[in-house]
């Protein structure tokens, strides 16, 4: 399973590179303007510490305006992933791309049916939003089971399930139980996952009786 991190704070994207966890970074409209950086300089500076796919999102939702910004944005670097919405302009747009050879990635995905549009359009990844669907009392998990046994079914797509809108590690586990491509969300939620009680009273109680033993092993 591959973690995203769904964040543009190059600090955390660099500490989750360090320790082997970032396979990926997703960005959006909101993201962007949280950070207070400028859009293009900021994505590139994101490709160059990430290898995998770097998210990013057009800005516009009409076609000919989300072609231009898509291929502007493809230039950037070999491994961006334009972000398109699901919508019939936004599929059309992730058409044209993926047939070029970019990397498309669909979001704002409610719904199976919406997932089954973007595999025929030929998205990279479709990123169903998990969390908002749990905001408005729906089981956002559910999504993912439905898409992935859709994608199953017809083994000639080829668009990963790239879980969005994460809020728990939770939702994670669930993910990579159904077995989901991929997750992203926040750097910390992917922190919280280190932790375990256990883990910390065991340690504790190492540490103390090695200090007894008086040695060193260095
Ligand atoms: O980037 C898409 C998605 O992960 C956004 O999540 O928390 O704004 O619903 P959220």
């Amino acid at each position: 399973m591959k973690f995203f991190a769904d964040t543009s704070d190059l600090d955390a994207i660099k500490d989750l590179a360090d320790c082997g966890m970032l396979d990926g970074v997703t960005t959006n409209p909101s993201i962007i303007a949280k950070s207070g950086k400028e859009f293009i300089p900021l994505i590139k500076e994101i490709t160059e510490i990430c290898d995998g796919p770097v998210s990013a999102e057009v800005a516009s939702t009409d076609f000919e305006t989300m072609m231009k910004e898509g291929e502007k944005l493809t230039g950037l670097a070999d491994n961006i992933a334009v972000k398109v919405p699901l919508t019939e302009a936004g599929l059309k747009v992730c058409k044209n791309l993926s047939s070029n050879g970019t990397m498309v990635n669909v979001t704002l995905c409610f719904s199976p049916l919406q997932a089954l549009l973007a595999a025929k359009a030929g998205a990279s990844f479709i990123s169903p939003f998990v969390g908002r669907l749990d905001d408005i009392g729906q089981e956002g998990m559910s999504l993912i089971s439905e898409v992935l046994t859709i994608y199953e079914n017809y083994p000639d797509f080829h668009t990963e399930v790239l879980v969005a809108s994460v809020r728990h590690p939770q939702h994670i586990l669930e993910s990579a139980l159904l077995g989901a491509d991929v997750v992203t969300c926040p750097p910390s939620v992917i922190k919280q996952m280190y932790n375990h009680p256990l883990t910390d009273k065991g340690l504790e109680g190492f540490v103390k009786d090695w200090a007894k033993t008086g040695q060193s092993i260095l």
